[in-house]
């Protein structure tokens, strides 16, 4: 049943023993997340403690810790196996000579081994720098290459993606699997573990921007209250809950809402390796019995364009449902309602947010349309082009009051780009425009700049077009989101030709494979269209990707009416 935000806070206040739901923005304040923190109190954390050995210590070593499939093969861990393989893995680091703030990068399918040597890195007191899997050599390269990772756990097969001689800094590389034989000799060590300060750092994170590389947004140890608070109230983990993220960890929402958030409730975690596949993923639903979902609209609206599909599985085990990364279509919530019978609850953060600062509670109101309201204890705001802030239902830049438990630590060795993000007067700029209706519901509007979001993964038009134009033929990009109804957005290039190329047929192709093979499939153009020139500013000449846009947009919109005309003749 839905109810008004008042009495789904009021639901969450009894929860968290408060004294009165007005208390709930207590939710957010140090102490009460301290309270749940075994070393907390001490001033020194592990947040690989807390995820993992905190349970056993607490006599919940035999709580089933992870479900894994890849379709073909199930693995099961419980949670005093999980301590063993990463105190084994911390050992490996250790003795390897890993120190407190070393980046030791991980780059692996999701696989358990994914997720435990995220934390075995984390465990060792280095940063944990996940790579999501599809990246190729430049991808890979510049993010190495920025941070100076020092350490690399990867496989026989990625390894082939990793740029050695673009990264000196790198000290040692391992497969996974000599890791995992290294790992051996430590059966009985002790603990591992490396207490740290609330400001060493624990996570690294590129996020691409609409111009420039992509930037390393550094969390400390101290996001974790924030992973614990919001993993309790938002994603709703209770003690008998199988919880299912689909997010690779070599993005945000994977690793803090895949790994630490459920991890620091004691979640079983499923893991589903390999790409999508809607019978695979409604039939691991039903044999897994998962009881909580997090995904993102473009998957859910692929199972949507499935049909029928779901009617051949036993989805009833599913209570709790949670979107993020792009807008969440009003009908994608109604289909959910009528297949899972259960709502879709949509959340808004960020990479550098460190975690969910826009939710919708379990059983409050929710308005389609709509990603929520601010979590208690955080303000959000709508401010206009002098970062004044707005009133109710005016479109403006969308910013959050500074700071929060979550917020990152740094960009990585880069001040100024760390600073840009915050105003005279204290606001931290999300980069995305919405407004705030009466109630305090949230509704997303767009970008502000040109990043592009591809079935929830964030592309930077820039790395983009700096990869086509290192195709020969290829003499200026633009690159733009071309709205689109599965994905949200596509990648659509515009592109001049060299002098002395033109045409041919495979050529558009061919330079799509380019972009395909040396960055990533996912931020390879979909659609590529020669043009004779590109429209720039008068001034410094830099591509006006946003009339490219309009443009693109406006000849949607016609073909649209001229196919209504036709059927309408
Ligand atoms: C977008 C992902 C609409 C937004 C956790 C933001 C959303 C960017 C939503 C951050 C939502 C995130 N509805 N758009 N519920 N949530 N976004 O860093 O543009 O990959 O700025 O973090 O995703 O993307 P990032």
């Amino acid at each position: 049943m839905e109810r008004t935000h008042i009495e789904a806070d009021k639901t969450i206040a009894k929860r968290a023993n408060l004294q009165s739901y007005e208390n709930t923005k207590e939710l957010f304040t140090w102490d009460h997340a301290l309270q749940e923190l075994s070393q907390a109190p001490s001033g020194k954390w592990n947040a690989a403690y807390e995820c993992i050995d905190r349970h056993v210590a607490e006599g919940y070593g035999d709580k089933k810790a992870l479900l894994f499939t890849d379709g073909d093969h199930d693995e099961t861990f419980t949670f005093a196996e999980v301590k063993h393989i990463t105190d084994g893995y911390a050992h490996v680091l250790k003795e390897s000579g890993v120190k407190v703030g070393d980046r030791v990068f991980i780059f692996l399918p999701k696989s358990p081994a994914c997720y435990f040597t995220i934390l075995a890195a984390i465990k060792a007191g280095a940063i944990a720098g996940p790579l999501f899997e599809a990246f190729m050599e430049d991808a890979v390269r510049e993010r190495m290459q920025d941070c100076e990772a020092q350490y690399l756990i990867t496989d026989e097969n990625l390894v082939k993606r990793v740029p050695f001689d673009d990264v000196p800094s790198l000290l040692k590389t391992w497969d996974i699997e000599e890791f995992d034989r290294e790992a051996q000799q430590y059966e009985d060590a002790d603990s591992p573990i490396v207490w740290l300060d609330e400001q060493d750092g624990m996570l690294i994170h590129y996020t691409s921007g609409s111009t420039g590389k992509p930037k390393g947004v550094l969390h400390a140890q101290k996001v974790l209250p924030h992973h614990l608070i919001t993993g309790k109230y938002v994603l709703d983990v209770h003690d008998d809950d199988v919880y299912w993220c689909t997010s690779h960890p070599g993005w945000v929402t994977g690793s803090v809402y895949g790994v630490f958030a459920p991890w620091l409730n004691r979640a079983t975690v499923v893991i589903h390796g390999g790409r999508f596949d809607a019978k695979e993923w409604y039939s691991l639903i039903e044999r897994f019995g998962v009881t909580i979902w997090y995904s993102a609209p473009t998957a859910f609206r692929m199972l949507m364009s499935e049909g029928d599909l779901y009617k051949d599985f036993n989805l009833t085990s599913l209570r709790h449902l949670l979107s993020v990364g792009e807008p969440l279509n009003p009908e994608v919530i109604y289909w959910a309602k009528d297949v899972f019978n259960a709502r879709i609850h949509d959340t808004w953060w960020m990479t550098e947010t460190g975690g969910h600062l826009i939710v919708n509670f379990p059983s409050a109101l929710i308005k389609p349309g709509s990603m929520g309201r601010a979590f208690p204890g955080v303000t959000v705001g709508i401010l206009d082009e002098n970062n004044e802030p707005l009133p109710a239902n005016e479109v403006g830049k969308l910013a959050v009051k500074a700071p929060w438990p979550g917020l990152m630590k740094e960009i990585w060795k880069n001040k100024e780009k760390f600073d840009s993000y915050f105003t005279d007067n204290g606001w931290y700029l999300s980069g995305d425009t919405a407004r705030i209706d009466e109630d305090g519901y949230v509704f997303f509007e767009g970008r502000d700049d040109d990043l592009i979001k591809t079935a929830g993964e964030q592309v930077g038009p820039f790395e983009v077009e700096s990869k086509l134009i290192e195709h020969p033929a290829v003499a200026e990009a633009g690159v733009i989101g071309k709205p689109d109804e599965l994905r949200g957005h596509i990648i659509k290039a515009f592109i001049t030709l060299r002098h002395g190329y033109s045409d041919y047929d495979g050529l558009t192709e061919e330079i799509r494979q380019f972009v395909k093979t040396k960055l990533a499939a996912h931020a390879a153009p979909r659609e590529i269209e020669i043009v004779e020139e590109l429209p720039k500013t008068k001034i410094s000449g830099k591509i006006l990707r946003r009339l490219l846009k309009q443009q693109e947009i406006e000849k949607m919109q016609k073909e649209v009416a001229s196919e209504w005309q036709k059927k309408n003749a």
